[in-house]
């Protein structure tokens, strides 16, 4: 695992990595916070290319990993290799996230957990989950509701793939015995339906 920052989305998986059903572990944490600053990018890829040979990694996730990684090192990791963002990619990559999702107004937002390409925010996607705006949200509030939403993501994504059942196709991903939510959820949310006879009257509306 890569981080840079808190390690609350380490923590989640290593929560759910501590029920002995959960079919991966983690082996290796790498934070560039206690690399010197000013290491390249490709001395960077070297020793992390080197140190996780060693360590029998099978996948490497990336958790707010703010150092662009090395196109050959990416490259060595191709679909083996995951990142989570605080946003529904494609939209709003890079920098802000859940700022971006707010000035632009959007009604829905979330988190997504995609293949890592050498471009920033890219790679085929792999799960997202889906977080409403509220009127009232500023970027602390969203993010942290985001957030939520990414500690659940991220251990299910890992398990996915863990059991082998996410693959590659054609640059999209497939995934065996896949379940999508079956409906639509809706922001401004319908008013819970009451029949008149409950007391409720409908409001009358002229068109
Ligand atoms: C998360 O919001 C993640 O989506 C983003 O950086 C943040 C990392 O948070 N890429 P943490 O270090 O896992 O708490």
């Amino acid at each position: 695992m890569l981080i840079s920052g808190r390690g609350s989305n380490l923590r989640a998986l290593l929560a759910a990595c501590a029920d002995a059903a959960y079919p991966a572990e983690i082996v290796s944490v790498v934070s560039d916070r206690v690399e010197a600053p000013h290491r390249g990018r490709q001395a960077f890829a070297a020793q992390a290319e080197l140190f996780l040979g060693s360590q029998r990694v099978q996948l490497v996730c990336l958790a707010g990993f703010m150092r662009v990684l090395d196109a050959a090192f990416v490259e060595m990791w191709r679909d083996r290799m995951v990142n989570i963002h605080p946003s529904l990619l494609p939209a709003f990559p890079g920098l802000h996230p859940q700022s971006q999702a707010l000035a632009a107004g959007v009604r829905f937002t979330g988190c997504t957990v995609h293949f890592v390409r050498p471009e920033v925010d890219a790679g085929p996607i792999i799960a997202q989950a889906v977080v409403p705006a509220h009127p009232d949200d500023d970027e602390a509030s969203l993010s942290a509701r985001i957030l939520g939403a990414e500690h659940r993501l991220y251990p299910l994504t890992v398990r996915l793939i863990a059991e082998g059942r996410v693959r590659v196709v054609a640059g999209k991903v497939e995934i065996d015995g896949w379940r999508a939510p079956k409906r639509a959820i809706l922001n401004p949310s319908e008013p819970r339906r009451k029949s008149p006879a409950n007391g409720w009257s409908r409001t009358p509306v002229g068109l």
